[in-house]
């Protein structure tokens, strides 16, 4: 049986993030049990209402087939001014519309947030939770992911782990969500 797809959208844009770079952890953890698609939401146009109808930006489009083919999504969420980034909050309205056939409507979904500051940029992650609940997303509760403290010594740019305390939470996070993945879509 195929394994399922899971959307992986990185509220991060820029080149180094630790949030892209945990996601790569996260891939690398779990390949055997689901595939990620990395679904770049950099170049997304901010949402319009007005512009949502036939002549809707390409960008939009392509994102929402990327999402619409996935099974599940998998949110990193970092932390800008105690909420989520501008570029994740886009990436969500671009996909919650048209009204009714939004692409992330209903699909199984987890969050986790980097930062190297101390709290885990859990506003970041928490900020996410009325978007999800309005666009009736499961969400896996446990274990909750607010990672604190990431730096170049504990994660490499392609998701290498080398602090043994990060690397046991992320595996963690990593697993449950795989059986979450499983039991959601399988
Ligand atoms: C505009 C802006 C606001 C930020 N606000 C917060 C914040 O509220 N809490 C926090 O922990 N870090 C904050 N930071 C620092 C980010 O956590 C840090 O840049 C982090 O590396 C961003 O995630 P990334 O590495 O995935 O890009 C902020 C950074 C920027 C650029």
């Amino acid at each position: 049986m195929a394994k399922p797809k899971v959307a992986f959208i990185c509220g991060s844009i820029r080149e180094k993030s630790f949030n892209r770079r945990l996601g790569k952890a996260v891939a690398a953890m779990t390949a055997d049990r689901f595939e990620i698609v990395d679904v770049p939401i950099g170049e997304l146009p901010l949402y319009n209402q007005d512009t949502d109808g036939d002549d809707r930006p390409p960008e939009w489009e392509a994102y929402r087939d990327m999402v619409r083919e996935c099974d599940a999504v998998l949110f990193a969420s970092p932390e800008y001014n105690r909420s989520m980034t501008g570029a994740l909050k886009n990436a969500i309205d671009v996909g919650s519309r048209p009204k009714g056939k939004g692409v992330l409507i209903g699909k199984p979904c987890a969050v986790f947030s980097a930062t190297p500051g101390s709290t885990g940029a859990e506003n970041g992650n928490l900020a996410l939770l009325p978007c999800i609940k309005t666009l009736d997303m499961p969400d896996m509760g446990q274990p909750e992911a607010y990672w604190g403290g990431v730096n170049d010594d504990k994660v490499a740019l392609d998701g290498t782990i080398a602090d043994a305390g990060l690397e046991k939470v992320v595996r963690q996070f990593a697993n449950a969500f795989a059986d979450y993945v499983e039991k959601h879509c399988g």
